[in-house]
């Protein structure tokens, strides 16, 4: 059965290396987990443990969990999308949980099963930023994205929160997902819209500034500088007065997991090698869905020199290759193979595609 492994001693070195550079700043600040990147319950109880890091959700299932694994409410912030009445019920029964409200319609919600309370409003600047500038991974652009609030309604998102009895405190924005080097200028755009906003808002309590932290996938890829990213947040918000909040899924978890296959098959097909292995791209669905392709090492070692191969899963559709022609060292059927940095949005977007759904989880 195929595994996932995962290193808590990474993923706490991951929180300390974003933590550092804010406590060094004297940033007023606070982490909360997106959880919805690895919710295994192991992660969860050690973070939750640790005290210092609160957890982001997006469902009430996943508020449950949080619970469950020891989070208090006042450690919690929902920030969902497409939010029901349902799941408004399930935010009024938990009145210590941070609520950033995505939409007019959400703080309307609230307004009806929430009154008196204080709510942040999720913005969206227009502007985003993403993985090698790719508009898929950008959360705003120059095309409407779902998320947030714009700015020409946000007067009204104010006026509907007051006249509804709630109280705006925070502004949230997430803008994309793989923030590197070379997407802090664009960043930095986004901060300075931001301010737009957070002057608005008189009771202001927070600002909340997502996740999106870019994790490098191949050696190619930028590195994010986090010691440079927080120094861009102390300029434009050093002097806000009120703690910045951060929500950083994928960096605290991606390099810290590991997806464990084993090689079922080995075939030439015309010109190609194809290298099967017991998982598909139901189980890790960055490289299929996304273009993704992650690093993968074969975990035994045998002489012989490098050759081209395609990786390919057990599920019946084309798009079901870990990673096309690339060099693997000699490899037989039966061996193992680990896909790395598979920590992140690898088992919590897991699904049965083919009834091939069965893997395990191992917390070390
Ligand atoms: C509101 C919000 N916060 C945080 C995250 C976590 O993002 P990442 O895993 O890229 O850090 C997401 C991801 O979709 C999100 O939508």
């Amino acid at each position: 059965v195929p595994a996932y492994v995962y290193s808590i001693a990474r993923i706490r070195e991951k929180i300390d290396a974003l933590r550092s550079p804010l406590a060094k700043r004297a940033i007023d600040s606070k982490i909360f987990y997106a959880m919805k990147a690895n919710r295994h319950e192991g992660i969860l109880i050690d973070l939750a443990r640790d005290g210092h890091v609160g957890i982001d959700c997006c469902s009430p299932a996943e508020i449950s969990r949080a619970l469950k694994s020891g989070f208090r409410e006042s450690q919690i912030t929902f920030t969902g999308t497409g939010v029901s009445d349902a799941d408004v019920r399930v935010l009024a029964d938990h009145p210590g949980v941070l609520v950033n409200c995505d939409s007019i319609s959400q703080i309307r919600k609230m307004a009806r099963a929430c009154v008196g309370r204080s709510i942040g409003v999720r913005v969206n600047t227009g502007l985003g930023v993403s993985y090698g500038d790719s508009e898929q991974f950008s959360y705003a652009g120059t095309k409407a994205t779902k998320f947030g609030v714009f700015r020409e309604q946000f007067g009204e998102a104010l006026d509907v929160a007051t006249k509804g009895g709630l109280r705006v405190v925070g502004i949230h924005c997430h803008s994309g997902w793989g923030i590197a080097n070379t997407q802090l200028t664009s960043y930095a755009a986004i901060l300075r819209e931001l301010r737009t906003f957070t002057d608005r808002v008189a009771d202001l309590e927070y600002l909340n500034l997502g996740g999106g932290f870019g994790v490098r996938l191949k050696e190619s890829d930028a590195p994010l500088d986090i010691d440079r990213f927080v120094s861009a947040i102390d300029d434009h918000f050093g002097s806000l007065g009120v703690p910045i909040y951060f929500e950083p899924g994928d960096y605290v978890v991606k390099d810290a997991g590991v997806l464990i296959l084993q090689v079922t098959a080995i075939e030439t097909k015309r010109d190609c090698v194809f290298v099967y292995v017991n998982g598909g791209h139901n189980l890790n669905v960055e490289a299929a869905h996304y273009g993704l392709t992650h690093p993968i090492v074969p975990l035994t070692l045998r002489s012989g020199s490098l050759s081209s191969v395609t990786v390919a899963g057990n599920i019946n559709e084309a798009i079901d290759l870990f990673a096309e022609d690339i060099e693997m060292p000699k490899i037989e059927e039966g061996d193992f193979v680990a896909v790395l940095h598979a920590g992140g949005y690898g088992a919590s977007m897991s699904s049965n595609h083919c009834m091939r759904g069965a893997f395990t989880e191992w917390l070390i």
